[in-house]
């Protein structure tokens, strides 16, 4: 049997080779496949929740992005974790980092997150602000948006950032999560050199 395999290998046929091929195509779309499960299924809410339960899920359940009047909802993943495979792929691999984070017990209480919270809360912010926020633009765009049926501070100030090549990021901070305890956040919901121009622009929401 043994022998006649080598055989079969050492005089390919069109038929061998050809089984050959296959053989190995199917075994890269079954590997490609699983992994792609795998990149599916640490993308789950539960998946995240697992371990953040304690620190962020609450609050993020109290949010309109958990549940609201339209039924559409944004989970974990559709924020955090970019849909280009070369981002993706990056945000993966630092989140293999939070899990040994997680083992070691780096953070493991409310108390360890709460303390750390405004560095990772600053890497958010510094990421969204690098790619324009696209994770929101992905679901949001001022394109689509009736402004005429916005509020008129969001008007005014969705009308104004498109000018001023503002981002998502730089004015809605805090809308999934409280925000880290820290002076200033909340006053800087609208960008200070925006508000210089208009003193009559709310400072919070
Ligand atoms: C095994 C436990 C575990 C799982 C699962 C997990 N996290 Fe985390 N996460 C942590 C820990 C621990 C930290 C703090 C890490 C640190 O200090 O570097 C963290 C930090 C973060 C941060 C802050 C990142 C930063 O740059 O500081 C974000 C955002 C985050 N997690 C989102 C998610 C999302 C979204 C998921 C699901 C796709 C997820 N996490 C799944 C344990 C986990
Ligand atoms: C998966 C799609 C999705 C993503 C991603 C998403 N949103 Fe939303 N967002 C929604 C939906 C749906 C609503 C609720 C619409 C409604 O009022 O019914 C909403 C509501 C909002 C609101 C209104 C809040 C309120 O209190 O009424 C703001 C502000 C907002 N999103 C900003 C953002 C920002 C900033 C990001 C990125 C960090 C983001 N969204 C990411 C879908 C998304
Ligand atoms: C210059 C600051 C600024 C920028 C940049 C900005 N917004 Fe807003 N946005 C506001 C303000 C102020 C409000 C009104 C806040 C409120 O009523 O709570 C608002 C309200 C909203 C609302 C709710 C509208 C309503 O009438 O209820 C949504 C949705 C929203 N923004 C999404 C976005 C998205 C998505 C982006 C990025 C494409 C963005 N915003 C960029 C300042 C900004
Ligand atoms: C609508 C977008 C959105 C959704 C949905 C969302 N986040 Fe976030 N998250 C953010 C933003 C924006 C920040 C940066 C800090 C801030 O502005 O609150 C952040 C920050 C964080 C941080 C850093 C700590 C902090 O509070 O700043 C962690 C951890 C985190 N998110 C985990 C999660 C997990 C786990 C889920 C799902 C249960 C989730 N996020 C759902 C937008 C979102």
């Amino acid at each position: 049997m043994i022998k006649r395999i080598c055989q079969w290998l050492r005089t390919p046929s069109k038929m061998a080779v050809g089984t050959l091929v296959l053989i190995t195509a199917i075994g890269v779309m079954l590997l490609w496949g699983g992994f792609n499960k795998g990149l599916e299924m640490t993308n789950t809410e539960q998946f995240c929740s697992d371990c953040h339960m304690n620190d962020v899920v609450p609050e993020y359940r109290a949010s309109v992005h958990y549940s609201n009047r339209s039924g559409v909802k944004a989970e974990c993943s559709d924020c955090h974790v970019p849909h280009e495979f070369g981002p993706k792929m990056i945000r993966k691999i630092q989140a293999s980092t939070e899990v040994w984070a997680h083992i070691t017990g780096k953070v493991d209480t409310k108390e360890k997150f709460e303390a750390h919270r405004l560095e990772m809360a600053e890497r958010e912010w510094a990421r969204m602000k690098a790619n324009d926020s696209q994770e929101c633009r992905n679901c949001h765009n001022f394109e689509d948006m009736d402004f005429t049926q916005q509020k008129t501070v969001a008007q005014e100030m969705h009308a104004r950032a498109q000018d001023e090549g503002k981002t998502c990021i730089d004015c809605h901070k805090g809308i999934a999560h409280h925000l880290p305890q820290m002076k200033g956040v909340q006053e800087s919901f609208i960008p200070a050199d925006m508000l210089k121009k208009d003193e009559s622009t709310p400072a919070n929401k």
